[in-house]
């Protein structure tokens, strides 16, 4: 386990998206600590349809620039991890998420239903619908591990500045996939970017319904 750098809170108010990285490759258990810190993540019926391409050579990370609006930082982190969803995913896993819940405990009356639920549920989504489901499920996997880079002492960029079709033929990903976003992980380089800084609670939150202040 790579030494923890900073508190989450921390690293929530800390974090910046970094405008420039070093490059310095990053130790492989490091990023397999990000890694796993994602695969950690809560998903709709725990069917996990995230998927993820991590991009470190110098020839791909290239490649993966020129499909995303040729942004530096792609180029300049030391991995990119490039956050999809798969559209099948749930046909293909939903035998492998049964059995490891039954491992874990889940009752036989639980995944009978579960089984039936998520094959009706996601069976009827449109194209649109199941990006928009996918889209919730791999940004929290990848919200984990932006953090979880960050608290060990890494800095992070998010990206959605990227073509979906291009992206797919860089990295030679499955008809069934969807990019979702690309993580940038590394260290900066030169000055971190302004702070932005963030509507107040009164703007955004409201308390037992839309409108009123929460007490
Ligand atoms: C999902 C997502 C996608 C983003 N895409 C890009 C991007 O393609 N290029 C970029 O320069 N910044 C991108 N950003 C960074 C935002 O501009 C940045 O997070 C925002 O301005 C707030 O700044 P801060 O993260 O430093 O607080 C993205 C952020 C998020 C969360």
């Amino acid at each position: 386990m790579a030494e923890i750098k900073k508190t989450l809170s921390e690293a929530i108010e800390g974090r910046r998206a970094t405008p420039s990285f070093d490059g310095e490759p990053i130790p492989a258990e490091d990023l397999q600590q990000i890694l796993d810190a994602g695969l950690h993540a809560p998903s709709g019926y725990n069917m996990q349809p995230w998927r993820f391409i991590v991009v470190q050579s110098p020839e791909q990370k290239k490649r993966l620039r020129a499909a995303s609006y040729n942004q530096g930082k792609v180029e300049e982190a030391s991995a990119v991890i490039v956050a999809c969803g798969d559209a099948d995913g749930w046909r293909k896993d939903i035998d492998l998420m049964l059995q490891q819940g039954r491992e874990g405990g889940m009752p036989e009356s639980y995944a009978a239903q579960a089984r039936s639920s998520v094959t009706n549920y996601l069976s009827s989504f449109s194209s649109d619908e199941m990006h928009g489901w996918l889209n919730k499920m791999v940004m929290i996997a990848f919200t984990h591990m932006m953090l979880m880079a960050e608290v060990i002492g890494y800095d992070t960029a998010p990206m959605e500045g990227f073509e979906q079709e291009k992206v797919h033929e860089v990295l030679r990903l499955p008809l069934s996939y969807w990019v979702v976003a690309l993580l940038g992980v590394g260290h900066l380089k030169g000055d971190d970017k302004f702070n932005g800084g963030r509507f107040d609670m009164a703007h955004t939150v409201f308390g037992e319904e839309f409108g009123k202040p929460l007490k």
